[in-house]
């Protein structure tokens, strides 16, 4: 029997894996687990238990791995299951029979949590770049703030390798991101391990959401995700952009003031950025907010409420310039206006920077093109379950490919 949401009786997770493991077919011994596997951590030897991941407190969901001892076929099955695994929505089981031929006897691969900002700038952040994804001059400490154990580095003998985000927001919406291997370790079966311990971490969800890149959007549809939108990130060029803005500032026009995000409430803005991306998020807006360098444009109506806002922060990189995000508007003259008043204020640095938008709805794509934005790749925005409580229609730039 699995366990139950009120089982007061303590849990003894070996026993239940054991017991689940010996009615599927698939697995053969009787010595499995025979010690206790590590709360909270994955370790492996290829000949031993393999993944052992469980929430002691709650008992929501554990994650495991079994060695290729254990199975037929000399290979590896991987399961992943919420504690209500029977609801097949819960059910996310079941990656297929995989070959780990190149493990060897000594490795040990482990998955932990990061919680310091120095070490997701060190890993997580500086992989980012290495990937070309041209992550945020302060994104680490954002990042923790929005959830302070969303990030996870997989170790190999004590080596990182690789890592993945999963970032809790209110109403058991989760998003994930940051998805990377290191190069010469793909394709080895590490990357899988790291997704579905992040998936475990998102369990139970209402909602599960990525910004992947588009030439892996059939691995996450394998996955149990389905497709949203279809976007792309767009470089713009401030002084070409400037002139078509000039082109286009006929339709800018109504009584919409634009103003410093210092000069405007905070609590009206933190309603608004949660009405339109669909979760509360105020400690990772406070210091969204504070960025060195940043711009940041709020836009008010005649009647005095906020009608949109963007931030461009500066990339990690210093050559890398500005991204923009979020760039949230009620409408497409308003979002142009904001990104106007922005690009204005980058004209006068020197040498003039690029910046980057992250473009996923129909709208918001024509106005990157529009600006003569250069595609620089594709990603498709992808969900298990529901979709999030968001206002897609105001999304013009997404706040980051990472969270959501
Ligand atoms: C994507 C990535 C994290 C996968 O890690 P990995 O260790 O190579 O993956 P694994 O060997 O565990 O394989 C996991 C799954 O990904 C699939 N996969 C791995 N690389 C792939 C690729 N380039 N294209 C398509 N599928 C791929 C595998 O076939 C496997 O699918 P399965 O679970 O259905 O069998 C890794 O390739 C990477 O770091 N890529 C660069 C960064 C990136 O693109 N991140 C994802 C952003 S959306």
């Amino acid at each position: 029997m699995l366990p139950g949401k009120d089982s007061s009786c303590p849990i003894d997770p070996v026993r239940w894996v054991t017991k689940d493991l010996h009615s599927d077919s698939t697995f053969r011994s009787s010595r499995l687990f025979s010690r206790p596997p590590h709360l909270n951590s994955i370790s492996c030897t290829p000949s031993e238990l393999y993944i052992f991941y469980i929430k002691p407190a709650k008992l929501t969901y554990m994650a495991f791995t079994v060695s290729r001892s254990f199975v037929t076929r000399s290979s590896l099955r991987r399961l992943v299951w919420s504690r209500d695994y029977l609801h097949p929505r819960n059910r996310l089981l079941a990656e297929s029979i995989r070959s780990y031929g190149s493990s060897s006897a000594k490795e040990q691969f482990k998955i932990r949590k990061i919680n310091t900002e120095e070490e997701f700038k060190n890993v997580i952040v500086n992989w980012m770049v290495e990937e070309g994804w041209r992550p945020g001059l302060k994104d680490a400490e954002c990042f923790l703030a929005c959830d302070p154990r969303a990030a996870f580095v997989g170790e190999l003998n004590g080596k990182p390798i690789a890592c993945a985000t999963m970032t809790k927001y209110a109403g058991r919406f989760n998003f994930g991101g940051c998805y990377i291997v290191s190069k010469e370790y793909r394709e080895k079966g590490y990357g899988g391990m790291l997704y579905d311990v992040a998936m475990a971490r998102a369990m139970p969800s209402r909602s599960i959401a990525i910004a992947g890149l588009l030439h892996l959007e059939e691995l996450y549809k394998r996955k149990g995700f389905r497709s949203q939108f279809y976007g792309a990130r767009f470089d713009l060029h401030p002084p070409t952009a400037i002139t078509r803005f000039s082109e286009i500032s006929e339709r800018c026009h109504g009584p919409v003031n634009i103003k410093c995000t210092e000069e405007v409430d905070l609590q009206a803005l933190f309603k608004y950025d949660a009405a339109v991306f669909g979760a509360e998020r105020h400690a990772f807006l406070i210091k969204w907010f504070r960025i060195p360098g940043k711009h940041g444009r709020v836009a008010i109506n005649s009647e005095g409420s906020i009608v949109g806002y963007t931030v461009a922060r500066p990339s990690f990189v210093k050559k890398e310039g500005y991204k923009i995000g979020p760039l949230f508007a009620d409408s497409e003259p308003i979002a142009e206006k904001l990104l106007k008043a922005v690009f204005e204020e980058l004209l006068q640095e020197e040498p003039v920077p690029v910046v980057c938008i992250d473009a996923l709805t129909k709208k918001a794509k024509e106005i990157s093109e529009k600006l003569q934005g250069k595609k620089s790749f594709e990603i498709v925005y992808m969900v298990m379950y529901d979709l999030p409580d968001a206002c897609f229609d105001k999304w013009f730039g997404m706040t980051t490919l990472e969270l959501g």
